[in-house]
């Protein structure tokens, strides 16, 4: 069984300050959820404050990036050294790194690689644009950014991907959860081939894009979805809340 993970993406939005207020505002409630995992990635900035008020809980502490050395003369990054021991999780390849910071899937993997050496589990994220949506390339562009992405690892304890297609971030414009399903239903395939059917099985893989609490029920439901990235919702502590609770309640029912 994979346990459903929920995980907040505040991307660049929050100041250390707010980052507290809003896991205070969060925190009492997402103790309590059962059979879901909750993630919270805040800016780097935050991280040792949200790290302090998340100690001893059940929720967990991501990044939402790392640089892939662990350290040297690399102005302004931060390495998976700094986090090992702090966070748990770490986003890599999200579609606004790939396409404002230029990283490519060869970058991404240097990244997944460094993140599995110290142990922080990757969040790897792949998903098609809408020029690549409209020309069918979904499954060819995602197979592409996986298998180049994860290329030349065999270990993968904690590995979890979410599929984000580009033109649903943000923008109120979810996939349909069918549709969803069916390309992580893909991704899964590919990562079997790549890692074996055992490997495959155990990784969770999440979607994200426009995520909200009313339509979070439809996609946990589907058989292939395994949670959710959530970028704009997860900065409502109701909302996210609403979120976690809606998701512990479908996987209870399915
Ligand atoms: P969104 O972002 O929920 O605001 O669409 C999701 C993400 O970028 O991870």
């Amino acid at each position: 069984m994979r346990k459903p993970l929920i995980a907040a993406n505040w991307k660049m939005n929050t100041t250390p300050a707010e980052a507290v207020a809003l896991v205070r505002q969060m925190l009492p409630e997402l103790e309590t959820a059962t059979g879901v995992e909750t993630l919270l990635c805040p800016p780097f900035i935050s991280t040792l404050v949200v790290a302090d008020l998340l100690n001893h809980s059940s929720v967990m502490l991501g990044a939402q990036n790392v640089y892939y050395e662990d350290k040297g003369a690399f102005t302004g990054e931060i390495s998976p050294l700094m986090l090992a021991g702090v966070c748990q999780y770490v986003i890599l390849g999200h579609s606004e790194r790939r396409s404002l910071f230029g990283e490519s899937n060869q970058i991404v993997n240097k990244k997944v690689k460094a993140a599995l050496k110290v142990g922080l589990k990757p969040i790897l994220c792949v998903g098609e644009s809408l020029a690549d949506n409209d020309a069918g390339k979904t499954q060819e562009v995602v197979s592409t950014q996986l298998r180049q992405s994860l290329d030349g690892i065999k270990e993968v304890v904690g590995l979890v991907v979410a599929y984000e297609p580009v033109w649903a971030i943000g923008t109120g414009r979810a996939a349909s959860a069918a549709q969803a399903n069916k390309t992580i239903e893909m991704i899964r395939d590919v990562l079997s081939a790549l890692m074996g059917c055992e490997v495959a099985g155990a990784t969770r893989i999440l979607y994200g894009g426009s995520v909200n609490a009313a339509n979070i029920a439809e996609f946990i439901s589907q058989p292939e979805i395994d949670g959710a990235l959530v970028g704009g919702a997860s900065l409502k502590a109701a909302e996210f809340i609403s979120i976690v609770r809606e998701s512990a309640a479908a996987k209870r029912c399915h």
